[in-house]
């Protein structure tokens, strides 16, 4: 029987305040990374939450561009959708308009998903990309440094969505996938590959969100009605990053504005 799941979150008052809890996460996530093996290895998620986040990241007048250790950053992503880098609905394009156009990253420390092919030829690549800069051998898996989740009104994370295939990959690294409910195909890291991860951290914010967080980390295991249930990191500890609305349902957390719920597998 795996160990218990500790979740710790931490509440902030609104979605600005969250975004620069975020930006200095990541910083500390990515510094602790370099601190103990020489290289902060991130997979971010799309969506819309992040973008303030991105946005801080690269701001002169923040400091966490001055201090990001970019020059030690690989940047990849959690998942794509199956557009062209430029399309409006790119993650990809989110990413490079809100920060990657605005920080020192090189083009060889920016693992895109090149959503603009074949969905199972990007898959692939995707999957051959991560074996050959991770340096993995057989089955071998890829361990990130860092891997910043959202969270969907339905439940899904990454393009892991509820009743779809890819919640039964466990083999591969990406996988292509596609979502009846959007009517479209996705590109996305398997949850094996994102439960080895040193450090996992979803990030929700919204009144929307406020239910779901509430079914998802209190309510009965049901990881195809829920898949981001499947997420249980190998230290056994999962943060979330949440604004004041979509903490309403959970525990109120402490005077630091931080709480835990511990849930079996
Ligand atoms: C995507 C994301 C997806 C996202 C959630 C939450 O490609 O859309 O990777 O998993 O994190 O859908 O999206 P919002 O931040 O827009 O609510």
């Amino acid at each position: 029987m795996p160990q218990p799941l500790k979740i710790v979150y931490l509440v902030e008052p609104d979605a600005r305040a969250l975004a620069r809890k975020t930006a200095q996460h990541v910083v500390e996530q990515a510094e602790r990374a370099v601190a103990a093996r020489g290289r902060a290895r991130i997979a971010i998620s799309g969506g819309s939450t992040p973008k303030t986040a991105f946005a801080l990241l690269a701001d002169p007048t923040q400091p966490w561009l001055a201090r990001m250790p970019w020059a030690k950053l690989d940047l990849w992503w959690v998942d794509e959708r199956c557009v062209p880098p430029d399309h409006p609905d790119s993650n990809y394009r989110m990413t490079r308009e809100a920060m990657l156009d605005h920080v020192p990253l090189a083009a060889s420390q920016i693992h895109r998903i090149e959503g603009e092919l074949e969905p199972e030829t990007a898959a692939a690549r995707y999957e051959s990309e991560m074996r050959n800069c991770f340096r993995l051998e057989g089955a071998e898996m890829p361990r990130f440094d860092v891997v910043a989740l959202g969270m969907g009104p339905d439940g899904h994370t990454a393009s892991l969505f509820p009743h779809t295939q890819a919640l039964f990959e466990l083999g591969r690294l990406a996988v292509a996938n596609h979502v009846e409910a959007k009517d479209s195909w996705r590109v996305t890291l398997t949850w094996p590959v994102i439960n080895r991860a040193s450090h996992v951290f979803f990030l929700v914010a919204g009144a929307d969100k406020a239910q779901i967080l509430k079914d998802v980390w209190m309510g009965p295991r049901d990881v195809e009605r829920w898949p981001s249930q499947l997420i249980y990191p190998a230290d056994g500890i999962l943060t979330l990053l949440l604004d004041r609305a979509a903490a309403a349902l959970v525990p109120p957390p402490d005077a630091n504005g931080c709480g835990t719920i511990e849930r079996n597998a």
